[in-house]
């Protein structure tokens, strides 16, 4: 046995105008994106925006149903519509923003566990590191890679090596 641990780097903003212009338009896009949220059952709207590797940024939100396992969260709905409408572009990042009635929270809105688990197809399609923007009015983290925020991933390509 050998014990070890897994340390994660990830960089923390206060405000919006602290970002780089590039990840601030890409929040911005996210909170534009949240404008077409769908929540009538939950009441909490959320938005995403991800970046291609040509500049081009696609924007989604969570889509809600009366039976409720049919709804899709806002970074699948971004990621599946990025992917269906420019295929074999690779994802850049993605921007995440939500909140209660359209408002964006103070804290960082993080993905679910499955739409991470999506993020990481796309990034090992992509080859090559997705950065992923958790946006709040009074704190942002950003993580420079998938790995980061789902450590010990599952792969499928993993187990073609086997
Ligand atoms: N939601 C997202 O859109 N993204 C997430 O990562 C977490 C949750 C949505 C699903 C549902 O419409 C609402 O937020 C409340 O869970």
């Amino acid at each position: 046995m050998k014990a070890s641990k897994i340390v994660i780097d990830y960089e923390e903003y206060d405000s919006l105008s602290e970002m780089e212009p590039l990840d601030r338009e890409l929040v911005l896009a996210a909170i534009e994106g949240q404008a077409g949220s769908y929540a009538p059952y939950s009441g909490f709207n959320v938005g995403a925006a991800v970046r291609l590797e040509d500049g081009t940024i696609v924007k989604g939100s969570n889509q809600e149903n009366s039976a409720y396992p049919p709804g899709l969260c806002a970074e699948r709905t971004a990621m599946f519509a990025a992917s269906a409408h420019n295929p074999g572009k690779a994802f850049e990042s993605i921007a995440i923003v939500g909140g209660f009635g359209f408002t964006q929270a103070d804290s960082p809105c993080a993905p679910c566990g499955a739409c991470r688990q999506v993020m990481a197809e796309y990034q090992t399609k992509s080859g090559r590191p997705m950065s992923i923007i958790m946006y709040g009015k009074t704190k942002t983290l950003k993580f420079s890679k998938v790995e980061d925020i789902l450590p010990v991933i599952f792969d499928s390509f993993d187990e073609k090596e086997r």
